[in-house]
């Protein structure tokens, strides 16, 4: 029977490239995010190529929205043996002194409880599979910090709380948890969502490095970690770009 893996945020970056990666592992995947056009686009992109997959509307900031990704998880035709929890970002790059609350709301709603909602709402299936894995992609902001990147760095410290917590707590049951902690990746929205759209300031932070990560990259991490034998557990996976020794020491050629 084919497993079913669901991947939140699917719609861009590296939540859609680990959709396209889940389904040629032979997952059927459960591509949730809120923007269902990209959603639907992606689900006919995998299906082009020989995989299969659903698009589900979902916003994780919501229990109601949350509730209905698990009844699409429960008519899924398959064990639910894989979430990522993928679904997050960063706003503002603000100094503590005077960072946005709303901001600062907005990053702990969607990275933490966003996070929280969907793994309590999915936990019953994937232990009832009997080969649960949980992946929370979290960040290397959530075990360092670094000037203006308070909000995003205690949301995705947040995080990896949550992934320590959880498998201490799933201890003896049937449901890994592995967090994936990329580093530089150049995606096309998230230094925009970050920016309020402004391109120049996104596109600063890669400014030259010759090879950022890109989506892709993460995507094969993470299938990689969840295609391992299920006694295997790897707990964290630290993932950066060549050019990117530490968070500050960033080789660019100008
Ligand atoms: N890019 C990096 O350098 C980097 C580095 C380390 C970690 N990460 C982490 O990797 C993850 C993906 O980042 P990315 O670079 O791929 O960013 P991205 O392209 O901006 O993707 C973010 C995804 O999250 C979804 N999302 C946002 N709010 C949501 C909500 N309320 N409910 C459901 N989905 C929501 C978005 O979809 P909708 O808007 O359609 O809902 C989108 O698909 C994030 O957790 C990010 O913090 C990124």
């Amino acid at each position: 029977m084919t497993s079913v893996a669901i991947v939140t945020g699917a719609s861009s970056g590296i939540g859609a490239a680990t959709a396209r990666r889940l389904a040629a592992e032979g997952f059927h995947v459960l591509a949730a995010a809120r923007r269902t056009d990209r959603l639907t686009d992606l689900v006919a992109e995998i299906a082009a190529a020989g995989g299969s997959a659903t698009a589900v509307a979902c916003d994780v900031t919501s229990d109601e929205s949350v509730a209905g990704l698990a009844e699409a998880a429960a008519a899924a035709p398959g064990p639910v043996t894989l979430l990522v929890n993928n679904a997050g970002g960063a706003r503002g790059l603000d100094p503590v002194e005077s960072g946005s609350v709303g901001d600062w709301q907005w990053m702990y709603d969607v990275n933490v409880l966003g996070t929280l909602r969907v793994t309590q709402a999915l936990l019953p299936a994937l232990a009832a599979s009997g080969a649960g894995t949980i992946v929370i992609v979290s960040s290397t902001a959530g075990f360092t910090v670094y000037e203006g990147g308070g909000g995003y760095a205690a949301a995705k410290h947040a995080q990896t709380a949550i992934a320590g917590t959880l498998r201490l707590e799933l201890s003896g049951r049937p449901v890994r948890v592995i967090e994936i902690d990329p580093g530089m990746v150049k995606t096309d929205e998230f230094g925009l969502v970050r920016f309020g759209g402004d391109a120049d300031k996104a596109a600063a932070v890669y400014a030259g490095v010759a090879e950022p990560l890109v989506a892709e990259d993460v995507a094969d991490c993470i299938a990689w970690c969840a295609t391992r034998p299920h006694h295997v557990n790897v707990d964290r996976l630290v993932v950066r770009p060549l050019a990117q020794a530490d968070q500050h020491k960033v080789h660019r050629v100008t």
